[in-house]
Parts: C-alpha cells; sequence; structure tokens
C-alpha cells in the first residue's frame, strides 16, 4: 500500500526504505563519504535520506557558503524531536553555514487556531531560548516570525502564482473544506525556503532544509516551485548517436542574452584552460597525414592562397586589423559566439561605458563588439568583428588568439618560416588544387576543435566535461544577473523520529511517551525508569538470551541523544545483547544522563532570555 506523509498528522513511517522508490528520495549513504566529519545523526543512519545534497557537501568541503533552514511551528514545548533538528541547525552553523530559522507563526496560526500573542511567546519561550541553549551562535543567524517579515510573505503570494488548488490537493488532500490560511501557511512555508536566495540577501546560494520525513511533501512542493519560477532548467541527456551524456539548459522566453552568458561562461572556464599547445600537437598529427601525403614540400607559399581560394575551406584564419578582425573559414558559429561573448566580458569590466544610444546600440546591452558576415571575393562569407571606439585592439588580439588557440590555422602551420608574401598567392592555391585533387577528400575537418556547446534559440546543449554544481552555480548566476529568480534547488535530509518511551509514537496527548526540553529533570527521569524496554521476562532470561536492543525506547534515547560516542554505543549495544546489563540498571544510567543534560540546559535556557537581543529578538518575558 502506497504511504502517504501528512505533515499535520504525525503519521507513523512503517518502512524508510519505501521512501526512496515511492517519492525519490535518495538514500544518504551516497553521499556519507563526501561529508569531511559528519554529524553523529548521519553516522549512525538515522538520518537516512536526503534531496540534492551534493552541493551541500560541497560547499561544506570547499568551505562555500551556504544556508541551513528551517522552521517551527511554535505550538506547544519543545522536545527531543525538535532537539534532533536544532542539533542539525548548530552543526550547520559550524561548518560554515548561515542559519536563517523561521518562527512559523502563520502555519500555527492557520493549523492550529493559536493567538499571534501565544505564538510569540511560545516560539521564543520555547524554540528560540532552546536553539541557543543547544549552541546556535549569534554570528550567522537569522531569526525571523513568518508573520513579521513582508519579504517572506510576499514571496509566499508569488510562489501562489505557480501552483494551483489541484495541485495542493493532490499532494495534501486538500478539500473543499480547508481553509484558504491553511492553503497560505503552505506557500509560506516554500517561502521560508527560499527567500534566502533573494536579492536582499545575494541572490542564489545553496540552501539544506534538515526535516523529518513528514515534512516531504512541503520539500517536493518547494521544488517543484521553484523549478517553475526559474528561467532555466538543467537536464542530462543522452546523445545518440554518441551515447554520450551531455548537458541541456533550457528557458522558454530566456532572454537571449542569458544563454550568450552562459555561453560565454562556458568558454571562459573551458576554453581557455586548453593545454597551450594542445593545438599544435593536433596540428602536427595532422600535418602528417593530411600535409605529408599530399603536399610534400609543394608550393608552400600558394598554400595560403589555397586556403582563401576554398581549397582547404574548412580550417579557419584570421587578419587582424586595428579596429577589425576577419575570420575566414568554417568555424562554428557557437564556438565563434562562446569566445566573443567571453573576451567581451572581459573587457566589460575594463572600459569606462559610453553612451549606448550615440554608438547606436541596443537599449541596456553594451555591446562591445559589432559582428558582419560579409561576402569575400572568392564568393564565400566570412566573420568581420568590429570594435566600438572605446575598446582597445587587445580584445581584438585576444579574440584573434582564442580563435587560434582551438582552430588549427593551415596558412600558421604551414607557412611555419615560409614566405608570408604567399598570404596572398591565390594562384599557387589554383595550382596546388590542380596538382593534388586528393587533398579534398582529405578536407582537414577534423582540424578544428569540437565545440564546447551548441547554442539554439531557447537552449543550449552543453558538451564540455562540466559538473552539476559548478553549471548550476553559472546559470543560476546568469539567470539571477538577467533579473530572473535563479533558485537554486533547495536541498533537503530526512531523519527517522524515535519511538515513544511508552512503546508506539510520541505524541503530546501521552505526557509519559516524552520528555519536552524545559521539562523537570528529576519528572524526565522518572519517565526513563518508566519506559519501555527490549528486555525479557526474568532477569534470568534476559542473563540468558540478552536484551533486544533494537526494539528499547531507551537504547534510542542514548542512540539519538545521550551518547556522542560511537565506542561507547556500541559497548552498550555489546553489554545489552550480550545479558551483561539488565534493565532497571541500563535504565538508570539513562535517567542520571538525562538528568544531568537536562538540568545544564535548562541553565543554558535562562541565560539565552538575557541574549535574545544579539540574536534580533525584541522581547519582555510576561
Ligand atoms: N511545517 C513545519 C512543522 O510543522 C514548520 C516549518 C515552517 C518548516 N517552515 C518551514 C520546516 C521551513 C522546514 C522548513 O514543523
Ligand atoms: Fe534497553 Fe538497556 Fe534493557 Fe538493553 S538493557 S533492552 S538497552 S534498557
Amino acid at each position: 500500500m502506497a504511504q502517504k506523509l501528512d505533515p499535520w498528522k504525525s503519521s507513523e513511517i512503517s518502512d524508510y526504505s519505501k521512501l526512496f522508490d515511492e517519492f525519490g528520495i535518495q538514500p544518504f549513504a551516497e553521499v556519507l563519504d563526501d561529508i569531511p566529519d559528519p554529524h553523529k545523526y548521519m553516522r549512525r543512519g538515522i538520518i537516512f535520506g536526503h534531496r540534492g545534497y551534493d552541493m551541500i557537501a560541497d560547499a561544506i568541503r570547499n568551505k562555500k557558503p551556504f544556508v541551513v533552514l528551517d522552521g517551527f511551528m511554535p505550538t506547544g514545548k519543545a522536545h527531543f524531536g525538535h532537539k534532533m533538528v536544532m542539533d542539525q541547525i548548530v552543526w550547520y552553523q559550524k561548518q560554515g553555514g548561515i542559519a536563517v530559522i523561521g518562527m512559523a507563526d502563520r502555519e500555527a496560526h492557520a493549523v492550529r487556531d493559536l493567538s499571534w500573542d501565544e505564538c510569540k511567546k511560545i516560539g521564543v519561550e520555547e524554540y528560540i531560548t532552546s536553539l541557543i541553549a543547544l549552541g546556535l551562535q549569534p554570528e550567522n543567524t537569522r531569526i525571523y516570525f513568518q508573520s513579521e517579515s513582508p519579504l517572506v510573505k510576499d514571496l509566499a503570494f508569488e510562489l501562489g502564482t505557480k501552483v494551483n488548488f489541484s495541485e495542493m490537493a493532490a499532494i495534501y488532500g486538500f478539500s473543499g473544506e480547508t481553509h484558504l490560511a491553511h492553503m497560505i501557511a503552505v506557500l509560506t512555508q516554500g517561502a521560508d525556503i527560499l527567500h534566502s536566495q533573494l536579492p536582499t540577501y545575494g541572490g542564489p546560494i545553496p540552501v539544506v532544509v534538515p526535516v523529518g520525513a513528514d515534512q516531504d511533501p512541503h520539500i517536493r512542493l518547494t521544488r517543484d516551485i521553484a523549478t517553475k519560477m526559474d528561467m532555466f532548467t538543467i537536464d542530462q541527456r543522452i546523445d545518440q548517436k554518441t551515447n554520450k551524456p551531455y548537458w541541456s539548459v533550457r528557458g522558454k522566453n530566456a532572454p537571449e542574452k542569458a544563454l550568450r552568458e552562459i555561453n560565454a561562461a562556458i568558454y571562459e572556464k573551458f576554453a581557455v584552460q586548453l593545454p597551450p599547445n594542445n593545438s599544435n600537437k593536433l596540428a602536427s598529427n595532422n600535418n602528417s597525414n593530411v600535409l605529408g601525403n599530399t603536399l610534400t614540400g609543394a608550393a608552400l607559399g600558394g598554400v595560403a592562397g589555397a586556403i582563401f581560394g576554398g581549397l582547404f575551406s574548412d580550417s579557419v584564419d584570421t587578419e587582424l586589423f586595428d579596429r577589425s578582425l576577419n575570420i575566414r573559414g568554417k568555424i562554428p558559429e557557437n564556438d565563434l559566439f562562446g569566445i566573443i561573448n567571453h573576451i567581451e566580458s572581459v573587457y566589460r569590466d575594463k572600459i569606462q561605458p559610453v553612451n549606448d544610444q550615440e554608438l547606436g546600440c541596443q537599449d541596456g546591452e553594451m555591446s562591445l563588439f559589432f559582428i558582419n558576415r560579409p561576402v569575400g571575393p572568392n564568393g564565400k562569407q566570412y566573420w568581420c568583428i568590429t570594435i566600438r571606439e572605446d575598446v582597445p585592439q587587445e580584445a581584438l588580439v585576444a579574440i584573434e588568439n582564442e580563435i587560434k588557440s582551438r582552430f588549427r590555422s593551415l596558412a600558421d602551420n604551414i607557412l611555419l618560416g615560409a614566405a608570408a608574401g604567399g598570404l596572398v598567392g591565390g594562384a599557387g592555391g589554383a595550382l596546388l588544387g590542380l596538382a593534388t585533387p586528393s587533398t579534398t577528400s582529405t578536407k582537414p575537418s577534423a582540424i578544428s576543435a569540437p565545440s564546447l556547446t551548441k547554442l539554439s534559440k531557447e537552449h543550449i546543449d552543453i558538451f564540455v566535461d562540466i559538473n552539476r554544481i559548478e553549471l548550476e552555480t553559472i546559470v543560476r548566476r546568469v539567470e539571477y544577473n538577467n533579473g530572473g529568480y535563479a533558485f537554486i534547488l533547495p536541498a533537503s535530509t530526512y531523519h527517522r523520529f524515535m519511538s515513544g518511551l511508552t512503546g508506539g509514537k510520541m505524541s503530546s496527548s501521552i505526557p509519559d511517551s516524552n520528555i519536552a526540553l524545559s521539562e523537570e529533570p528529576k519528572s524526565a527521569a522518572k519517565k526513563i525508569m518508566k519506559a519501555k524496554t527490549g528486555g525479557r521476562e526474568s532477569a534470568d532470561e534476559q542473563r540468558e538470551l540478552g536484551g533486544e536492543f533494537d526494539k528499547c525506547s531507551v537504547y534510542e534515547l542514548y542512540l539519538f541523544h545521550l551518547v556522542d560516542d560511537d565506542a561507547e554505543l556500541i559497548q552498550i549495544q555489546n553489554e545489552c545483547k550480550g545479558g551483561k546489563i539488565l534493565c532497571g540498571e541500563c535504565k538508570k544510567k539513562a535517567a542520571g544522563k538525562m538528568e544531568s543534560f537536562l538540568t545544564d540546559l535548562q541553565q543554558k535556557r535562562e541565560e539565552a532570555f538575557e541574549k535574545l537581543p544579539l540574536y534580533g529578538i525584541d522581547y519582555k518575558r510576561g
């Protein structure tokens, strides 16, 4: 039977592994090795799944900026389930992340009917103070209440333009009876997750949302909406002919300028990284088969003429003038534009912009180069690139060099050391053409380097070996610079829930099933002494068979909260399995640990009230 994840009905999840197939959550084990010093929840498999975590692991490893975002619905007491999320936020902050915490008072008000004042009180006194007590630092932290953030509320409205009622109903089972505020609360959660990527906070940045599996519907919906808001989608495809993977970046109605900028960025990254003598090597190889066989030292002076005469029409040659550069031969348009866009973006920063209109440029788009396609004397079209008057000639030289490094010029290779005067020797070309007709069959089309990209009207295909993270970073940056929303799809992790101390699930309606972070330490200890264990019928039986720690709620307390050291945890397992410790003693040990943990935490929670202003929270204890 298909399971349903319901964020508001603490559904019990019977089989976490099913979530992989049913909802497309990825196993966390896949990315565990990419994290330098994983949290105990990760090491212990408590965090079992993720979406899109590669970008987060990359950010942690390479000390790039990222955000950890979570929301807390301020209803009732903060308990050990909330502590799991809080622990992770604190951990991510230690890994260099910016912690952003939303108090989901809109959700509490809409779904649980709490007044705004109650939300505020509970939000601060239960949740924010606990976060601080658990180690959240004031630096790189932003805490806000949903109802007090115009940015979040406006974004929520905007997200509402991309999702309709049927979609919401399909995900959450909403019906005609569902209050509109409930739906707005869902959009607000999406805005919690996405708003850190708005211009106010500097644009696209990876965001991770650590949650329990019940929150996955929100994550799915938010990733869906983000995809719809973005200018471009990024997919990996397989080339039918070569069977090789390539990236396809598509955007309906995206400005062509943005596509060209992506193209330029790819060329910036990859074209100039070709080893300097790569093209020479390519050329000398070809020399021996194309030229070695046919030319054998013949009429070298005329070779270039042959090129311009059209014999080697696939080779590429350049001619540099003061304000313009001519390019002859078959250069894929795409490569040419990639190179030009790239050099253009370099020079755009270097020169003082002059009035665009005067120069006849289109509004807002400052073209430094003008590209024409005139017809040469031989009847063939060539490229002519002219620079604007305020651009130095070196920009043209840079384009020429870039083209030379990527496309073999026959003139360069053959004429090495030969008379430059031959460059205009058209007659020699004709001669050569007659003398060695076989050359045409080995036309040096293989000479040009393969294209890095293919640019079309609404998409660009990318053939270079670039990983998704780099590509997404480039694409979203370009989108952002072109005024798009440019959300990097938010990542998420999913953790298991502890079972209740009384067996079954934890529930606030069964006080003995759970412990609040603000609970009296003695009362918490008592609950542990009454907890359901994996012990046997009698002490003798347990000594003989050992306990079943994997069915024991006390063991879960160790596993999730009370023991940080993995070796100590394994020792507890062994003592339990081997019947060396009985449940009474074991529970006493857990209760002791719990008591000292809570005593310490509560002291820190008290102190946290004093520190609230450091976290931007203006609150008077009533
Ligand atoms: N819906 C979450 C809960 O019930 C609270 C929440 C609000 C949240 N906004 C969020 C969780 C953003 C994660 C991310 O606890
Ligand atoms: Fe649980 Fe400890 Fe008893 Fe084992 S000995 S079943 S871990 S309480």
